[in-house]
């Protein structure tokens, strides 16, 4: 777990001298002006008109003396940007340049600037652990002190670290993290990053009365764990902490309502939301912002045995509610309701839970985006607008308390199983019974982990929310 799997670094530079003479150069092109300046060749100063011409980010290598790749963004959006940032790594790798300098960034703004990089050094993820062969080296991409500030590299750096780690641990097949295995990471994290860490274990979850994480850990042989992390920096601009909450279902077969024809694919993805919460702590951590956050992930395993949750059966939740299981695979919500729960005590200013609940979200987001839902819409519109800006969007369902309804069940106070319809705002509406302050749900399912690589995401963990919320806890640190 010591591996970030990042493959680029940046080095920045003051003179041009510092930096190796024969290095390759990746050239950003962002005006038409900027273009004719450099009097590139006939063919191509065309292939760069025709760029402008269609509005259209391409990349191009050409081989002189030396190598130059060159990247066209009339689009200056910041996603364009990354994806910029994303397409150049590609050609890196493809031609196996392991030293490049970056040109031509003073025609762009900071941020653009850093969403260039922020594409690539994203893009340079690689999982591959398991496999035989493996990438050995790192490509070094020099970079001017003019265009960039040291500090905001280490940052930038720093908060991908925290990302891949998330990603990681999704990445990581649940043979090899399990709820134990994933506290012993939070523990290593705790001490990398700075933050403070506690692990509850199966006897202390039981003196708390949690039944809803006990119930779905009925059918493992791992026992379950409950993971807090603390970051109370002294000079935190907030008094009451913000609560992240994850889901930490480390592999969800959907127990005895057990998942058919394919759908238990990918479930090893069923913790990316705990895995998301201890990514985002680390890169705000690491990056020492001054804000006090607590994480809680419930963690363990979704199996069956002799011994496990079976339909029908009732259980009594940390807080006294009592829960008829009608579908053991709606699991999620009966371990995050203890979290939500513990959470009180905390006497939060928010809680954001992150979860990858309902299939019926990712089939309302696809990949594209997160469903969100809460109870302080001026809240969620400042979380949203931070979703814009790094592209990890949200799309609002609404939680209309006539879903409370479809919850209802004969032999305990709540089923749950909302019925056929409204698959997210029921499943909110379940999560909400347990929260007494200000609340938002996340729900990752579509975006979590996707299946095929595209632009600056691998295939598998994306680490969404983790630039989400730390984007939003960043900005909150300037306002506060
Ligand atoms: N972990 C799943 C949700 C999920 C689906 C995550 C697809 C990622 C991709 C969750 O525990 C689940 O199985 N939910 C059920 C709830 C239903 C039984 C009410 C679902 O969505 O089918
Ligand atoms: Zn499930
Ligand atoms: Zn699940």
């Amino acid at each position: 777990m010591q591996d970030n799997y990042l493959n680029v670094t940046f080095i920045t530079y003051v003179k041009k001298e510092d930096v190796p003479v024969d290095v390759d150069n990746i050239v950003l092109i962002a005006t038409k002006e900027q273009a004719d300046r450099y009097g590139f060749q006939k063919s191509l100063a065309q292939k760069i008109d025709l760029a402008f011409l269609e509005n259209k980010m391409v990349v191009i290598s050409t081989l002189g003396d030396k190598q130059n790749i060159i990247v066209v963004t009339p689009d200056r959006e910041k996603e364009v940007l990354r994806l910029a940032g994303a397409s150049v790594y590609a050609s890196l790798d493809k031609l196996q340049i392991r030293t490049a300098r970056l040109r031509g960034m003073n025609e762009l703004t900071e941020e653009e600037r850093y969403a260039f990089l922020e594409g690539m050094i994203l893009s340079s993820y690689d999982f591959d652990k398991y496999k035989a062969k493996k990438k050995v080296n790192t490509i070094k991409v020099h970079i001017s002190r003019r265009s960039f500030l040291e500090d905001k590299i280490t940052a930038l750096t720093m908060l991908t670290e925290a990302g891949s780690l998330t990603k990681t641990l999704v990445n990581e097949p649940a043979n090899y993290m399990d709820a134990l295995q994933f506290s012993e990471v939070v523990t290593q994290t705790g001490r990398q990053f700075g933050f403070e860490t506690e692990i509850l274990h199966k006897a202390q979850i039981e003196e708390l009365k949690m039944g809803g994480l006990l119930a779905v850990n009925k059918g493992s042989e791992v026992p379950p764990t409950f993971n807090i992390f603390h970051y109370k920096p002294e000079n935190a601009v907030n008094e009451k902490p913000l609560v992240l909450v994850g889901k930490g279902v480390m592999f969800d077969t959907g127990g005895y309502s057990l998942k058919i024809s394919g759908s238990m694919l990918t479930m090893k993805c069923d913790m990316a939301g705990g895995a998301a919460v201890l990514g985002t702590i680390a890169a705000i951590a690491g990056n020492r912002l001054p804000y006090y956050i607590i994480g809680l992930v419930p963690a363990t395993d979704n199996k069956i045995s002799a011994n496990a949750l079976v339909v029908d059966d009732v259980i009594t939740m940390m807080d006294g509610t009592t829960v008829e299981v009608q579908n053991t695979d709606a699991e999620g919500r009966l371990v995050l309701a203890d979290a939500l729960t513990y959470a009180k005590r905390f006497d939060p200013e928010l809680v954001i839970d992150l979860a990858t609940l309902t299939g019926a979200s990712a089939a309302i987001t696809g990949s594209f985006g997160i469903a969100v839902l809460g109870n302080n819409q001026a809240k969620i519109d400042e979380l949203k607008e931070v979703g814009e800006q790094v592209y990890e969007r949200l799309l609002q369902l609404p939680l209309w308390k006539e879903y409370k309804d479809l919850l209802k069940s004969t032999v305990a106070d709540m089923s749950n199983l909302g019925g056929p319809i409204g698959g997210v705002s029921t499943s909110s509406i379940f999560l909400q019974h347990f929260t007494d302050y200000p609340w938002i749900h996340l729900d990752i399912a579509g975006a979590a982990s996707v299946k095929e690589a595209k632009g600056y995401r691998q295939s598998g963990a994306t680490a969404v929310p983790v630039r989400l919320l730390y984007e939003f806890i960043k900005k909150k640190c300037k306002n506060d």
